[in-house]
């Protein structure tokens, strides 16, 4: 990979996410796994990425798919052995590319060893005291002790047979740390260190802002907001009251881990999952004592639109120039509708998708892709005997099982290659994904597959050399048009065909520079 000896690597490096159940089945059993991704990262040095995020392979009762961890210092069986692990990271880097881990802080598995003491112990026992035990509210304690909500719906407390309750903002099954207990601190330290000494080149901090809450766990002040959109949702976002998270406390924690991993050669790095409010609370946690990166997920919430892809690009830059950061694009992930979907699906969807990754690939930074998008996959709506996401299985609404459908590698029917045999994957991947194959497209040229390698490859020519001063030139609604360095990228969001800026056209995501929903890189 062409930064690969670079010292700081990740400043500029396209991370590729793994959700590790639905890339590639080793042994057939219908869920992807280690040996699975050995055998499949040749797909990955092709497409030009420089390291890949691995989501969790823990030991885990996979009621979160395994972002509910029984044991963080193993690897589940269904997935593979520590020895299995230990293959994947030298074929990775063999091939050179950097491998990232999740880590899965602000919560365990109740079947995590901790929990299962804890449940045993007596309130008030130092066992209760690493997670958030209280008793609860009304004459009998039969309220919860305060009035917040899990994010996969319902109570965001559970109550145990002798009254107590415990927090958790996710799935009852994903009891949540008490970070103010020095214990827990210790232990993920440890944590850490057992994968760097495995040699893993950095780690992906799950719901990094969610550790601390505020002490007293005061009940949340709820406003009403009307109207809901993708804009209306940040708004509400910033003037929301969130005592659960984003508390000061946990950059604390990001300063300590900041000194580990800087005690390892290498150049390991974190990068946190914080759905923060604002520009201005993201970049908190990429001052230089503490994580390297962080999600920038304005980008990946702004619609398709000029104007907000400039506002976010500008409101991106200016704040993490103020902490002397780089800053991160991502637009897909396994949380989240794909954004073929988002912006319209069909070939429309798919174009303009194509066209944001472009845009987000000419700027300065690191870029995440997900997997399955160097495809132009879609949402899948998967039927609900199928589902298996905790939240729509608590709301009865549709989750994020249709971002989370198994790839399709190779042949004419289901499982398309996923796995060895005939075997049916986890969850069930569409007929009409036949012209979607790694194999169909690789051998098309205008495939969306064609078109991620070659944007790849021309991003670390041209993009990469081009400095790192980003300047709008134009944005309405419309068209947006940036510079950086030598290089321009024109996007047109609109309907109506427009000139492009003079200059060698280096690539363009359809067949016309200029036309509608349709990206082109000149110079
Ligand atoms: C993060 C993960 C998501 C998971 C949640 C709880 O947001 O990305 O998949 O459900 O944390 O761990």
């Amino acid at each position: 990979m062409s930064n690969f000896n670079d010292p700081k690597w990740w400043r500029q490096a396209v991370v590729y996410q793994i959700y590790i159940r639905s890339f590639a089945d080793g042994d057939g059993q219908g869920l992807g796994d280690m040996a699975g991704i050995t055998a499949r990262l040749p797909h990955l040095a092709e497409l030009g990425v420089d390291a890949i995020w691995l989501t969790p392979f823990y030991t885990s009762p996979q009621h979160d798919h395994g972002y509910d961890v029984a044991d963080y210092l193993d690897v589940d069986p269904r997935f593979g052995t520590l020895d299995d692990f230990d293959t994947m990271l030298g074929a990775a880097h063999d091939l050179g590319i950097r491998v990232i881990v999740d880590i899965v802080p602000n919560h365990s598995s109740d079947e995590h060893v901790w929990f299962q003491a804890a449940l045993e112990a007596a309130p008030g026992s130092a066992e209760r005291a690493r997670y958030l035990f209280r008793d609860g509210r009304g004459t009998d304690g039969e309220l919860p002790p305060n009035n917040w909500q899990s994010i996969f719906g319902g109570p965001a407390w559970t109550r145990v047979p002798d009254g107590q309750w415990y927090l958790h903002l996710f799935d009852r099954t994903q009891p949540d740390f008490d970070w103010r207990n020095p214990e827990v601190g210790d232990m993920f330290e440890d944590v850490l260190r057992f994968w760097l000494d495995r040699g893993v080149d950095g780690f992906r901090i799950d719901v990094a802002h969610g550790l601390f809450k505020e002490a007293t766990l005061r009940d949340q002040v709820i406003t009403e907001v009307p109207e809901h959109s993708a804009d209306s949702a940040m708004v509400e976002r910033q003037q929301a009251d969130e005592p659960m998270w984003d508390q000061p406390e946990v950059h604390d924690v990001y300063r300590r881990w900041h000194k580990i991993l800087e005690s390892y050669p290498g150049d390991r790095m974190a990068v946190a999952e914080a759905w923060t409010s604002t520009a201005a609370s993201m970049a908190r946690f990429i001052r230089p004592d503490e994580l390297q990166q962080t999600f920038n997920f304005n980008w990946l919430l702004a619609p398709w639109s000029a104007e907000s892809f400039a506002e976010v690009i500008t409101d991106t830059l200016s704040h993490v120039a103020i902490v002397g950061a780089t800053p991160t694009w991502v637009l897909s992930n396994h949380d989240v509708v794909r954004h073929a979907t988002r912006y319209g699906g069909g070939p429309v969807g798919v174009a303009r998708a194509r066209a944001a990754t472009m845009a987000m690939l000419a700027l300065p930074g690191s870029a995440y892709l997900y997997q399955g998008e160097e495809l132009g996959l879609e949402q899948v709506e998967v039927p609900q005997e199928f589902w298996q996401d905790p939240s729509a299985l608590t709301t009865g609404v549709e989750g994020r099982d249709g971002c989370r459908v198994p790839i399709p590698w190779s042949g004419q029917v289901p499982p398309f290659g996923f796995g060895p045999g005939s075997g049916q994957p986890w969850l069930p991947q569409p007929p009409h994904w036949d012209e979607l194959t790694v194999e169909a497209q690789a051998a098309d040229p205008s495939s969306t597959l064609s078109f991620y390698r070659r944007a790849l490859a021309v991003r670390r020519e041209a993009a990469l050399r081009a400095g790192d001063e980003v300047t709008i030139i134009s944005s309405d609604d419309d068209v947006l048009v940036f510079s950086r360095g030598d290089l321009v990228c024109h996007v047109n969001c609109g309907s109506t065909p427009v000139t492009v800026p003079a200059g060698e056209v280096l690539l363009c995501s359809g067949d016309i520079p200029g036309a509608p929903d349709t990206a082109t890189w000149l110079r």
